[in-house]
């Protein structure tokens, strides 16, 4: 069993740290939290609903009206600029009107300070910027919950400080951000923490910590 007895719950507008090291369950948590990974026995309750009982396709489409997914390595595709891999998202997701799509691009790209960026690839931007097109790409649909596995890993501390901070304010302005990350000072910023050890939580500090949802 990857994960055992893990219950917590994740308080609307947190920024929510999971940390503990290499093999503890901090990605197979957050594959169980976006329904990427599936759980045999226990419950998770999203915005008041089991994600368990949901087919493969479901789950996609839950996938992109409720959660953004911010990557360690970016996963930005090469070949399109900023403003193509944000609308891409939009594309996929069908969450968001078409006509909306310009206007949606544009504000997501604002938001994260890259809007004078959209027309350079990937490989004409720093790793920080990046992954601040990558966080804006997450943003598109305007899902509630963002969630970063390592989202300042691949990054130095300089622009570390410079992405998360962005997420800060995301949590600030009301999205929930949930986010893994081996960084002590940067795990200190969080409102509401878990530690993991071996598939269980050893550490813990939520407002919510022990209510099962
Ligand atoms: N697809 C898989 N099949 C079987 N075991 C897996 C799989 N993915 C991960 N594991 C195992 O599950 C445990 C937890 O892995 P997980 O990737 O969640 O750790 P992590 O905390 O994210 O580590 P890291 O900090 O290195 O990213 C590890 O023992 C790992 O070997
Ligand atoms: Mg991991």
């Amino acid at each position: 069993m990857l994960l055992d007895d893990i219950s917590f719950s994740v308080p609307d507008g947190s920024l929510f740290a999971i940390n503990g090291p290499s093999g503890s369950g901090k990605s197979t948590l957050l594959n169980i939290l976006t329904g990427i990974d599936r759980y045999d026995s226990g419950s998770v309750r999203f915005l008041g609903e089991e994600l368990g009982q949901r087919s493969e396709n479901q789950m996609a489409r839950w996938r992109g009206k409720h959660v953004g997914i911010v990557f360690q390595f970016f996963q930005l595709l090469p070949t399109l600029t900023a403003k193509e891999n944000v609308l891409l998202a939009l594309e996929l997701a069908g969450v968001v009107a078409r006509k909306n799509w310009e206007k949606q691009v544009e504000s997501s790209l604002r938001q994260v300070g890259m809007l004078d960026y959209a027309n350079r690839l990937p490989s004409e931007l720093s790793g920080g910027q990046q992954q601040r097109v990558a966080i804006a790409r997450a943003l598109a649909n305007d899902p509630p919950v963002l969630i970063a596995d390592e989202p300042t890993g691949n990054l130095d501390s300089k622009m570390a400080i410079q992405v998360f901070t962005l997420l800060e304010e995301l949590a600030q302005q009301g999205k929930t951000v949930i986010y893994v990350t081996h960084d002590r000072a940067l795990a200190a910023r969080s409102t509401d923490f878990i530690e993991l050890l071996d598939g269980r939580i050893i550490n813990a500090s939520t407002r919510a910590y022990g209510k099962a949802v």
